[in-house]
């Protein structure tokens, strides 16, 4: 351990499997381009305040070119000692530019802000990228919607057959779940775009660095202004999982709604090929495994935004090493998100729509609320008109005719109420078109909903 990058104190040397179960490079070398920027916007400002002289910052930053350039181009080289992503990069600045020099790069510097640095930009570049395929599958949500604006399918409470329904309100049903997350999303990148660099191991730096000009250089929007926080909190790696999670959960419940549709059954929607799989057992199988695996991977997120919760919440400030389990989770849990997203856009925007069999299932007791409405606009209070139109349908169940064609004789026998226009009633286009109110599955009620999703792209 004596060769360590903090050997100074130990005189014996790591367990093998200690440095295995310590090491963090095989999943924090992702990070090498975020380390090395903060690496060099840090000896630059220690360069400004006088503690390097321009020679010197000159050289590290020749180092760290030169470093990026192998990283880059897969030939760089980890040994042994290299215990996570910052140990990696400074021990081979020390080998090209020589430890006299490249020994002065740590001046004021701890791996705590490091990490939490590298960590912060990198997921703030992931996130700006999500947004953007969120932003495409909300597009694809509009453009489906517009173009399949004729379609009526039954709408379910329950998943029992309730009021017919336009096929492009149910998207944006879902459009405007997707919107909300776009707006947490957006609100999570601010946090999570702040500056923990220059705040030392926990009690700050004492070079008085300039953290403004850091953060500024690498792209913050501000900084943490508490440095025993700033090393302590990885509120930015739970609240991405607490988002993801919630992200996950909104296109997991939309694609049960389609694994049902797309069922023989419903038969509402076939997948493209491109998005199912078949059996290797049963020829005839076309299986809808993406929107499976979207509602799988549901839980494999909420599970890593539990276990971060749980590795955090008895840990003493600031520091500590369970704080490099932080990593792992976030990493995988930003893939699952981010491959997720464009798998549901994929599948939305190359989705057959079958309109013959949404109407198929519509069925007439759909329009018993209708009946009842009817009864309202001839003065009829609404729970009288309720329990009318209940019998109506108890009269269709009982003599085996579907609601629809009764005839008017049989509809007064139940209430000399009903005239012969109440025939008109039993229409699904009419009852979707008269739910016009704001919000509602009338053409223009939906159309307007995709003006206000446009207006937050
Ligand atoms: N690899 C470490 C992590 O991910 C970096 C910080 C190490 N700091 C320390 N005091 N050992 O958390």
């Amino acid at each position: 351990a004596e060769n360590m990058l903090w050997g100074g104190r130990f005189t014996q040397g790591l367990d093998p499997l200690m440095v295995q179960y310590n090491t963090s490079l095989p999943y924090d070398r992702v990070f090498w381009k975020q380390d090395i920027a903060g690496s060099i916007a840090f000896a630059r400002a220690n360069t400004n305040s006088g503690l390097l002289t321009k020679q010197e910052f000159a050289e590290i930053e020749r180092g760290f070119k030169q470093i990026a350039q192998e990283w880059e181009t897969n030939t760089f080289v980890a040994k042994e000692n290299d215990e996570d992503i910052h140990t990696a990069n400074e021990r081979r600045l020390g080998e090209i530019i020589g430890k006299e020099i490249g020994g002065k790069l740590h001046t004021g510097r701890s791996r705590n802000e490091q990490i939490a640095t590298d960590m912060r930009l990198w997921l703030r570049d992931e996130l700006r990228l999500i947004e953007n395929h969120l932003t495409d599958l909300i597009k694809v949500s509009i453009a489906r919607a517009e173009n399949d604006i004729a379609y009526l399918m039954p709408g379910y409470t329950h998943l029992q057959k309730a009021q017919p329904v336009r096929w492009s309100h149910w998207i944006l049903s879902h459009a405007t779940a997707f919107a909300s997350e776009l707006e947490r999303l957006r609100e999570v990148i601010r946090r999570v775009n702040k500056s923990p660099l220059g705040t030392g191991a926990l009690a700050g730096n004492c070079f008085n660095i300039d953290r403004e000009a850091m953060a500024k250089e690498l792209g913050f929007e501000g900084l943490l202004y508490n440095s025993m926080n700033a090393v302590a909190d990885r509120d930015f790696a739970m609240e991405t999982m607490q988002w993801g999670s919630s992200f996950m959960l909104k296109i997991s419940r939309w694609a049960e709604d389609l694994i049902i549709y797309s069922s023989l059954e419903f038969g509402f929607v076939r997948l493209s090929d491109a998005y199912s799989t078949g059996s290797s057992l049963m020829p005839q199988k076309k299986n809808a495994d993406s929107l499976e695996l979207l509602r799988g991977k549901a839980g494999r997120a909420f599970g890593q935004m539990a276990g971060l919760m749980c590795t955090i919440k008895g840990l003493p400030t600031t520091y500590n090493k369970d704080l490099q389990e932080s990593v792992e989770p976030m990493l995988d849990h930003i893939k699952t998100v981010s491959d997720s997203i464009q798998i549901a856009t994929g599948v939305l925007s190359t989705l057959t729509v079958i309109p013959e069999k949404m109407i198929a299932a519509l069925a007439p007791e759909m329009l018993a609320t209708e009946i009842a409405d009817y009864l309202v606009r001839k003065g009829v209070p609404f729970r009288e008109g309720h329990h009318i139109s209940g019998r109506v349908v108890a009269l269709a169940e009982n003599t085996n005719v579907p609601m629809d064609t009764l005839s008017l004789q049989q509809l007064q026998e139940v209430d000399s109420r009903f005239d012969a226009d109440v025939q008109a009633c039993l229409d699904y286009e009419r009852a979707v078109e008269l739910k016009d109110a704001i919000g509602g599955t009338s053409k223009r009620a939906v159309l307007e909903q995709t003006g206000v999703l446009k207006k937050l792209l």
